[in-house]
């Protein structure tokens, strides 16, 4: 485990529905990447996304102290970057009673790192839905994604909506809400690496692409919580709607290049 990073327990953002918080570049990079997972306590508790590996120790702790691991029936993956997969098979080793639930693209993707059998998955594509006891989830793709194996997942019993890679932003120190970021930093820093994440923006159909945050914004979410977002809550979930609206041609700073990576390289002294 990472002894110097600050470490955030788990924040409650709806009934029974809690974000475990990680984030990646504290004391190394000019700002944090949060790298959150979510556990609903639904009848049936679902936990949704994993983590990076090289944190599976603190966010196996997190959400086992939030369920217990026989009481674990469903683990979303939202899609299969590495980001959210981290702890997946430790997961579905320690949760005995837990059915896996991606979709066919995603085991293919995953290949041998899977490593649990068919046998426990359950495959759910965008637009279907998942009963888990007390409610039913719905799988919806967010505007923004970088994996073709992509789907949120709202709950319309709390107006949580899980948005995978949509709405990622940096953060300068570790935040567990938006509210604590400077507006024009937060949704800037939004603009920045939701073009990262999807440089397909610029060549999409500008009408049909507005579509897809219609169809976010008429979930009517309560709170958006993400892999890379400190929680959306309040009035920030409908500037955070907006804000995606304008990503597609939004001037952004590029991303590192080679120039970068010779300063990192010459202070590490790799290069004379
Ligand atoms: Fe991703
Ligand atoms: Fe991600």
């Amino acid at each position: 485990m990472d002894t110097t990073k600050t470490l955030i327990p788990p924040t409650r953002i709806a009934p029974e529905t809690f974000l475990v918080h990680d984030h990646d570049g504290e004391g190394q990079d000019p700002v944090l990447v949060p790298l959150n997972c979510m556990v609903i306590r639904s009848a049936q508790p679902v936990v949704v996304d994993t983590g990076v590996p090289w944190s599976s120790e603190q966010v196996v702790a997190d959400v086992f102290s939030l369920v217990d691991p026989e009481d674990v029936r469903w683990i979303y993956v939202s899609h299969d970057d590495i980001d959210h997969t981290g702890s997946v098979n430790t997961l579905m080793e320690r949760c005995p009673n837990a059915t896996l639930v991606v979709n066919w693209f995603m085991t293919k993707r995953m290949g041998l790192t899977l490593e649990c059998g068919p046998e426990r998955w359950r495959w759910l594509a965008d637009g279907e839905t998942l009963d888990v006891g007390d409610r039913v989830l719905h799988a919806v793709r967010p505007p923004i994604f970088d994996s073709p194996t992509t789907r949120g997942l709202f709950d319309p019993t709390t107006g949580v909506y899980w948005s995978s890679d949509c709405f990622a932003t940096p953060m300068l120190t570790p935040t567990v809400d938006v509210g604590e970021l400077d507006p024009t930093f937060w949704l800037d820093g939004v603009a920045m690496f939701d073009s990262y994440i999807s440089p397909w923006l610029e060549i999409a159909d500008h009408a049909r692409f507005q579509r897809t945050v219609d169809r976010i914004e008429a979930l009517d979410p309560r709170v958006i919580a993400g892999c890379h977002t400190p929680a959306i809550t309040g009035a920030n979930v409908a500037r955070a709607i907006a804000n995606c609206r304008r990503i597609p041609g939004a001037t952004v700073p590029p991303p590192p290049d080679q120039a970068v990576l010779e300063t990192i390289q010459r202070s590490l002294s790799i290069v004379a």
